[in-house]
């Protein structure tokens, strides 16, 4: 499906662009990440698309939307049409799940089978892969009919509701192929698959086996039944992929204070848990903290799994933490430790680093399996002089010890966020993506926003009070780029661009952008709230967007180079149907498609099932919305964006 524009933006100027903000910061002044020069921007030619607010996606001129994979549609030959009226558990396992997120292109090479994942990453196949996309989270009221708004569904649904909502949520393995009429999904590939709240999982790494992870279910402390928030994620070079487990608290329900450990009582709380939340605990125990007070330390960790083999068991990673994980990406370099880098979204929460103990060699596949399991992970603390410093999360060390709680690392791992805290790192405005640009090796933080930042506690790297636009820093680790040393506990950092209105009356909410070169941006380029992030082959960023309708324009894409002139200078290039966030965004190896998940279409206000705000993208009026995948490519089939 394809929807363009039929007027092309103009190309209005801001007058003084960045040239003040609300707090002085020096955006896109301080010393860029690579050499000043023009590298991306003349790249960026697409026509932009205006900030629009309707009921239809928005793509530029010259551009193709393949509509590639709904909620509902079936990922094995010979289904029936989808019918949400009668969909039950079984049937719902064997479809596409529930609002989209993150999304992973592993290439499929024809010449390689099942379970050399390596094989088939390095050969970059920009035709035919598998499609890892992320289910985060199910909204009763607009997947069932019956339910007269979000409230009442969340609290009251059916048993048999439960079960398809537990189905519809996790992750699914698509194999999809680029036809002569576009990318389809391979509907006989031995390869789909989908994860959901009841497959079968390990936990590993220096956690697994703890007695705070041991429940009625499981006394071993190693084994746990599926996973949920899943929000954004990464892949390895070793043909993995990593999922995210965010906002996991709102699966568990109960009353935390009634809970007999003080320690789990606390731990709880800070994940939101509460007698209000969602009601899948009436029917499914261990989602009821009263029984089963322990289950909840199972949820919160980054799961890694392999996609090119459908019997393989995904595991919890207990070395990189357990917060609400918006995703972890990865820094592979041959001979070196494995970094990856994350954010926990909450307000007043960390960006985290881990650094594996091993050495990553391509080829090496046991080795390479093992990477993620052990090493250390570090939060971030961000100083007022543009230095920055990696906090290691060890138990024992500084105040990690018995006097503060922490019996031994699982202690540690398991209260992240307390140890992170107690370390001295930077509260930040809700961290998102972290992702390292491979063309200038520099690592970029997504911050969305932070409504809970006061006056009296912004500091140089949150530096709005009641941050609404949210805001993007980079770090830069030390040494020359494609050569940077993102192992060394220390970096430089800058603010890389502030969200909003560059020309909003409260300065607290004017955004500021690039380095003030005349025609930078257009009055359709400024955008807030940046939640995902990806890197074209050329380096260029792309920013998916949670949080304009607030601005009065659809969510959507923007698309910025990273150094040069038009440093931090997006231009829009997606938008959203109305109601929607988009995640996602991924391109294939050689840039020629970009996949983006459109989340939650049609949510908010009364809008339910059955009087929904609109019925994007069927238009059908037996179907509700739904969150759907599209495959962008340009018409003339050239690389996007150029
Ligand atoms: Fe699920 Fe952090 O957005
Ligand atoms: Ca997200
Ligand atoms: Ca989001």
């Amino acid at each position: 499906m394809s929807k363009e524009p039929k007027n092309p933006t103009r190309r209005a100027l801001f007058k003084a662009l960045g040239a003040a903000t609300a707090v002085g910061a020096t955006v896109g002044l301080l010393p860029s990440c690579g050499k000043k020069r023009d590298s991306g921007a003349a790249n960026l030619s697409f026509a932009e698309i205006p900030h629009a607010l309707d009921d239809r996606h928005h793509l530029p001129v010259g551009y193709n939307a393949d509509l590639l994979l709904r909620w509902g549609d079936p990922l094995v030959p010979g289904a029936t049409p989808f019918d949400p009226r009668a969909l039950t558990p079984r049937e719902q396992e064997r479809r596409f799940g529930y609002n989209n997120d993150f999304i992973a292109f592993m290439p499929l090479d024809p010449g390689a089978g099942p379970g050399e994942g390596e094989r088939h990453c390095k050969s970059r196949n920009s035709t035919r892969g598998l499609l890892c996309v992320n289910h985060e989270y199910t909204q009763p009221h607009l997947m069932f009919s019956g339910y007269n708004d979000e409230h009442s569904a969340t609290r009251g649904v059916s048993a048999q509701h439960v079960a398809v909502e537990q189905a519809a949520c996790g992750h699914s393995v698509v194999e999809i192929a680029k036809t002569d009429n576009g990318w389809r999904p391979v509907l006989d590939s031995p390869y789909n698959r989908r994860i959901t709240l009841n497959t079968g999982m390990e936990i590993v790494g220096p956690a697994a086996g703890d007695r705070r992870l041991c429940t009625g279910a499981d006394s071993s402390g190693k084994r746990v039944l599926g996973t949920v928030g899943n929000c954004a994620g990464g892949k390895t070079p070793w043909g993995t992929v990593l999922i995210a487990e965010e906002g996991f608290g709102g699966a568990f329900q109960g009353d935390p204070d009634a809970v007999a450990d003080p320690v789990e009582a606390r731990n709880h709380h800070a994940f939101g848990i509460s007698p209000h939340n969602r009601n899948w605990g009436e029917y499914d125990r261990r989602f009821d903290i009263s029984v089963e007070p322990n289950e909840p330390n199972r949820f919160g960790w980054m799961v890694e799994y392999d996609p090119y083999d459908p019997s393989s068991r995904p595991r919890k990673l207990t070395g990189l933490g357990r917060f609400q994980h918006e995703g972890f990406t990865l820094v592979c370099k041959p001979g070196a430790p494995v970094v990856a880098y994350g954010g926990d979204d909450d307000e007043h929460q960390f960006v985290y680093r881990f650094v594996s103990s091993g050495i990553y060699r391509p080829g090496d596949h046991t080795q390479n399996r093992q990477l993620l399991t052990e090493g250390t992970l570090y939060a971030a603390r961000f100083d007022a002089d543009g230095s920055g410093r990696w906090l290691p999360l060890l138990f024992g060390q500084g105040p990690l010890t018995p006097e503060n709680g922490f019996r031994n690392q699982a202690d540690v791992l398991i209260d992240t966020r307390r140890a992170a805290a107690l370390l001295g790192a930077t509260p930040m405005d809700r961290p998102e993506d972290v992702e390292t640009n491979p063309v200038n090796d520099c690592t970029y933080v997504m911050l969305t926003k932070n409504k809970k930042r006061k006056h009296g506690d912004i500091d140089a790297a949150n530096p709005r009070p009641r941050n609404v636009a949210g805001h993007v820093l980079e770090i830069v680790p030390p040494g020359k780029k494609g050569r940077r040393d993102h192992s060394s506990n220390r970096f430089k950092w800058n603010t890389f661009l502030l969200g909003g209105n560059p020309n909003a009356e409260d300065p607290n909410e004017r955004g500021a952008y690039g380095q003030q070169s005349p025609g930078a941006i257009s009055t359709h380029g400024w955008f807030a709230n940046p939640d995902n992030v990806a890197f074209d082959p050329k380096g260029n960023m792309w920013i998916a967007t949670d949080g304009c309708e607030r601005f009065g324009f659809h969510d959507g894409l923007w698309a910025m180079a990273t150094e040069g002139e038009m440093r931090a200078a997006p231009k829009h290039f997606f938008g959203c149907p109305r109601g929607a966030e988009v995640c996602g965004p991924e391109f294939t190896p050689d840039g020629t498609t970009l996949f983006v998940a459109v989340q939650h279409p049609a949510d908010g206000g009364s809008s339910t099932f059955d009087h929904p705000m609109h019925r994007w993208p069927d238009g059908d009026p037996a179907l509700p919305p739904r969150p759907s995948v599209l495959a962008i490519y340009r018409k003339d089939g050239r690389v996007i964006g150029s």
